[in-house]
């Protein structure tokens, strides 16, 4: 339970980011086929990526971690066949983006997951991954897990996907890897790249063009230092609550700041958010920067839709906290993906903020948040998601009273330590 009792009078200081989710996964699944040791500094360090390390280590891996560092002991493409059931937890990504990896396998495997990720769609890696002559059985004609994946020697595809999914279009990159002949992957707007980036980064050759990637298959990967910038996903929280609470001046350090996930960033500061970039530079083939924000600026409602929407689709839930507090309307569209995440995001979210008094309501594909109406403190439920968790706390921070958030364990997913960096940020200046 995460109680906030009451209003920061400051929100102040400076922050380290855990490490990226998205790209921790990608370093230990590509290390893992390829060849010599891959070193993943700063990974993150939470329930999901644990999920991911779980499955490799069953999957023959051995992968070591030393404080801030992990090691991943590549296999060459020989993973072994699975001990048990592979458990990908909560995690999306990591269900996804094994799946592509063991359609190729020479073996049998089950992936499976908690009871969130059971109810989250498979069919759109099943389909183009059955395309390329994979093997994949399961409830509901493939859509949901468990499924059965039973490797096949696999040949390259033009696919055009309907969504601009990361996780599919990484499903269809890794699987192609092993086919025979050039995939060609399309999708409508441009989802992250960073398959594409860490791809290049191990040796292999792929073309990339935002919406077009095309990849030959029968390649090797080579293992390789990946230095993993902090979350950006994660740096929202704090980015909105600094913006939020009037009195704010706070430093976020290293945040990865790959173009196909800054949506956040140019929705803020349109929104009137007073918010510099300091200090770009590389980590290795990903921009970091620091990011400092400071309160007080009067926010307004904005429009959010089309391509930018896979550009900041996981920051959806505390935008619409920033709505909330802006003066206006903002309307968010194109974004009916937010019910098939962790949780409904659409719905979920919509209940929880209600109890805060927010005037927010459900559209099919998004929201409507009349803004400029302090919150009101009440018992408000993470409904398990852990996106969903942060964006109550970040509410809570301006809410009138007392704010409780039940089930904020789901945090861990992600960030296990947000409530003492929420707090250390809030104490500072004699808080
Ligand atoms: C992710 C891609 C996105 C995102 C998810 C992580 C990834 O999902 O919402 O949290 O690491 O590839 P989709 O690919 O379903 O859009």
């Amino acid at each position: 339970m995460i109680i906030i009792t009451s209003p920061p009078e400051h929100f102040f200081g400076e922050m380290d980011l855990p490490g990226d989710k998205s790209i921790t996964h990608r370093a230990l699944l590509l290390g893992s086929i390829a060849r010599g040791v891959t070193e993943v500094r700063g990974f993150l360090d939470a329930e999901d990526c644990r999920s991911t390390i779980g499955c490799l280590s069953r999957l023959g891996v051995n992968i070591n971690i030393r404080g801030s560092r992990l090691f991943v002991h590549g296999r060459s493409a020989q993973l072994q066949a699975p001990t048990g059931e592979l458990d990908a937890g909560n995690s999306g990504t990591t269900a996804r983006l094994l799946v592509g990896i063991l359609a190729g396998s020479s073996f049998e495997s089950v992936i499976t997951g908690d009871s969130s990720l059971k109810k989250r769609p498979m069919r759109r890696i099943a389909e183009p991954l059955r395309a390329m002559g994979a093997h994949i059985i399961g409830p509901d004609d493939g859509d949901n897990l468990p499924l059965l994946v039973k490797g096949k020697p696999l040949k390259a595809i033009h696919y055009k996907s309907p969504k601009a999914s990361a996780q599919v279009k990484s499903a269809v990159l890794l699987a192609a890897l092993q086919a025979d002949g050039e995939t060609i992957f399309e999708e409508p707007y441009q989802s992250r790249d960073h398959t594409e980036l860490m791809l290049k980064h191990f040796g292999a050759r792929l073309d990339t063009d935002s919406c077009r990637v095309k990849i030959k298959g029968r390649q090797s990967l080579q293992g390789k230092l990946v230095p993993v910038p902090g979350d950006i996903s994660t740096a929202a929280f704090f980015m909105v609550a600094a913006a939020i609470v009037p009195d704010s001046d706070v430093l976020l350090k290293d945040v990865g700041l790959n173009p196909t996930r800054t949506g956040v960033i140019d929705v803020l500061k349109e929104m009137g958010a007073d918010l510099e970039i300091e200090n770009p530079r590389k980590w290795g083939v990903e921009p970091v920067a620091n990011i400092r924000i400071k309160g007080g600026s009067r926010l307004r409602g904005v429009n959010i839709e089309g391509e930018i929407i896979p550009r900041l689709i996981d920051e959806l839930p505390v935008l619409a906290v920033a709505a909330a507090v802006a003066e206006g309307e903002t309307v968010i569209r194109n974004a009916a993906e937010l019910r098939v995440k962790e949780t409904d995001r659409i719905s979920d979210l919509t209940a929880q903020l209600s109890r805060l008094g927010i005037a927010i309501s459900e559209k099919d594909d998004g929201f409507v948040i009349k803004g400029g109406k302090r919150p009101i403190g009440a018992d408000v439920d993470s409904c398990g998601d852990h996106r969903i968790a942060m964006a109550l706390a970040v509410a809570g921070l301006v809410a009138r009273g007392e704010t409780a958030v039940s089930g904020a364990e789901a945090v861990n997913i992600s960030f296990p330590g947000f409530m003492q960096s929420l707090r250390s940020l809030c104490s500072k200046k004699g808080h």
